[in-house]
């Protein structure tokens, strides 16, 4: 983890099954057999000879072996994963924990109750339908943004895997509402840093704006099946300067947001916000919100402090520092 190196290929490589790589269709190959998911073939069991099962993911498994090095390397305790959909990934990760050999638990999130590409089935269907076996390992909780359920699940996270909706204020708002629950030295997986110019046509860069922005230790690696190389997933591990420096968070709120959050969330996103950043960010941000309803021609939604204060700055500046 110690690694500061910008580019860091080895996880990529870092597959946690003795599965054959050479076996493991590409994602191009998949999409060729009518799939459009990327998936990963596990080894239930030690042995090759053994059922080997599928996971469709909406990680590649190139994505899913950089995920799976990371908690191989880390060993969490307590995991967090925030966009779940069909399961598949939640599935991988149950059995990574699994084949870890720890007491490592994980807890999911997600807005939605049904699986948004299979609405006939409940969010988080595969783990019952491909690894009942580790069901009682995981909590699912679904229905709502991460705001309502954090305090729930309490601290003491080490891993965190954030693939939610992409857009802005999206995973900005969830890195929020979860960094007080995160250890120093945890782990946050952002998923799909590079779909914005995949696909150039959504304006889907939430993730690549968290990971920009935080002051925390990047790993950005290698993927030499993507477009110059550059992996589609990144990670980066919490410090006391991403709590420090948090400011640099909000600030990004006056990028363009593409969608308004319910009035639901917002206000799940505010009381979360009082009880763990200065008023000051907060007041920041009630602004942001207005200046995106402002700009897309919206009423106003909030009252803000008449203070003529600076608004956001570092918790605890440093000589030399403004
Ligand atoms: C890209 S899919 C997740 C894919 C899953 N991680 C995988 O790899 O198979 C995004 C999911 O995030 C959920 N979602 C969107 N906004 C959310 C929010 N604010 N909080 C929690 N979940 C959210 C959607 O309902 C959807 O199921």
């Amino acid at each position: 983890m110690g690694n500061d190196a910008l580019i860091w290929e080895e996880p990529l490589r870092d597959l946690l099954w003795e599965s054959h790589s050479n076996a493991l269709p590409s994602r191009k190959a998949g999409a060729r057999k009518g799939g459009a998911l990327g998936r990963l073939s596990l080894n239930c069991q030690p042995s090759h000879s053994q059922e080997r099962i599928r996971l469709p993911s909406e990680m590649s498994d190139r994505e899913l072996a950089f995920l799976c090095g990371l908690l191989r390397r880390k060993r969490p305790e307590k995991v967090l994963e925030v966009g779940v959909a069909a399961g598949g990934t939640s599935a991988v990760i149950l059995k990574t924990l699994n084949l870890l050999g720890g007491k490592a638990r994980l807890h999911s999130v997600d807005l939605s109750f049904r699986a948004y590409r299979r609405t006939e089935c409940e969010t988080g269907y595969l783990v019952a339908e491909k690894l009942p076996e580790l069901r009682q390992n995981w909590d699912l909780r679904t229905g709502g943004s991460v705001d309502a359920f954090v305090d729930d699940i309490g601290d003491g996270i080490d891993f965190c895997i954030l693939d939610t909706v992409h857009r802005l204020p999206g995973e900005l708002l969830d890195f929020l509402a979860i960094l007080p629950y995160l250890k120093n030295g945890a782990v946050v997986v952002v998923h799909d840093t590079q779909l914005h110019l995949i696909k150039p046509e959504f304006p889907t860069y939430a993730t690549c704006a968290l990971l920009s922005v935080v002051a925390a230790e990047k790993i950005i690696v290698k993927d030499s099946k993507r477009n110059e190389g550059v992996a589609n997933i990144a990670a980066f591990i919490v410090t006391e300067d991403t709590r420090k420096y948090i400011a640099n968070v909000f600030s990004a709120f006056m990028l363009p947001w593409a969608y308004m959050p319910s009035d639901q969330i917002l206000s799940d996103v505010l009381a979360g916000m009082e009880k763990h950043y200065p008023p000051s960010h907060i007041d920041f941000f009630k602004r942001a919100v207005n200046l995106q309803c402002l700009a897309n021609g919206a009423d106003r939604k909030y009252e803000t402090d008449e203070a003529d204060e600076v608004f956001l700055k570092a918790e605890a500046p440093q000589a030399g520092h403004i």
